[in-house]
């Protein structure tokens, strides 16, 4: 039976492992400039109802360094801006291609595409998840702390998507997460059931952010209004006053911590010019390892 990634608790744990060994093999290879042609033949469609660089581009070089080969379409750009329904696309693109990408405001429409679909389906971001960014940002985390158990993550900023897909993580996968939101931007509570992260002693929720990174050994920010929230900014910058990570909310962290932004970011609102400047920022590093997570995501979805 065909499987689809569209929230990381679509995910068991043998499965992350499996992913994050995978990645960096990938990407081993990728430095000796080894390319295995492991989806020779495959399609990947991309479906983008929003902007992208990283997330597109990733699973675009993806797929051609392995073989395969990435149809890019703008939702504008089909008929579903004339309103054929999903269910119809989804039969129509399953017979044409091997794996579907999909990037959406309302994560039910990925959830319509997967059930009417005969091809894998992958959320690269929905209003309320990002799964794929957190598997390569967890690889970026086991890349510079050795391992992601054992090591104190927190998150400082609003409750979003990207947000939401670090508690079903941490709900899979068992590691320390503290989440510091304002009041009024937290994770939302659907989310928290779903991942029964209430009942869960790794998880954290607080809305002090000076409490929340002491000690910290990963400490990760996104943006204060996400894509389709840009008109709600102004009135939300009172609410996040404190919430930006710069030098000084930094320096209660561990020496050695590691700031970690999904990116494109906010300079002077989520975090400062200095932090994302700083000379051994791994937000670079960061944005590389989607590359090598999308190659083994697709890997495991389209070869199984
Ligand atoms: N981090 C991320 O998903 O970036 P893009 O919006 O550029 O794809
Ligand atoms: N939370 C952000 C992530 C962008 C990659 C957004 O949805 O706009």
């Amino acid at each position: 039976m065909k499987k689809d990634l569209l929230s990381l608790l679509d995910l068991t744990p043998n499965d992350f492992e499996h992913l994050f060994k995978r990645a960096m093999v990938l990407k081993d290879r990728h430095k000796q400039g080894i390319y295995d042609s492991l989806l020779a033949g495959k399609t990947l469609g991309l479906i983008f109802d929003k902007k992208s660089t990283r997330t597109r581009i990733a699973f675009e070089t993806a797929m051609i360094q392995m073989g395969g080969h990435p149809i890019y379409m703008s939702t504008q750009d089909t008929q579903i801006s004339r309103n054929e329904p999903a269910k119809d696309t989804a039969r129509v693109l399953s017979r044409y291609i091997d794996c579907l990408a999909m990037r959406t405001f309302d994560h039910a429409l990925v959830e319509e595409f997967a059930a009417s679909s005969t091809i894998p389906v992958i959320n690269a971001l929905t209003d309320s998840f990002h799964p794929c960014q957190i598997l390569s940002d967890i690889m970026t985390v086991i890349e510079h702390k050795g391992s992601y158990k054992g090591v104190k993550i927190v998150w400082v900023g609003d409750g979003n998507n990207v947000a939401n897909s670090w508690v079903n993580a941490a709900a899979v996968l068992g590691f320390d997460l503290i989440l510091a939101c304002p009041d009024g931007h937290g994770i939302k509570q659907e989310i928290i059931d779903a991942a029964g992260a209430d009942r869960k002693d790794n998880i954290i929720f607080t809305n002090d952010p000076k409490d929340a990174v002491k000690n910290a050994d990963v400490v990760y920010t996104d943006v204060w209004a996400s894509m389709g929230e840009e008109d709600e900014l102004e009135g939300r910058l009172a609410a996040f006053e404190g919430f930006q990570v710069n030098e000084d909310l930094l320096s209660l962290a561990k020496d050695d911590v590691l700031v970690l932004h999904c990116l494109p970011a906010h300079r002077g609102e989520e975090i400062s010019e200095a932090v994302l400047e700083a000379k051994n920022a791994a937000f670079w590093d960061q944005a590389e390892n989607k590359r090598h997570m999308h190659k083994a995501i697709l890997e495991s979805l389209i070869r199984k």
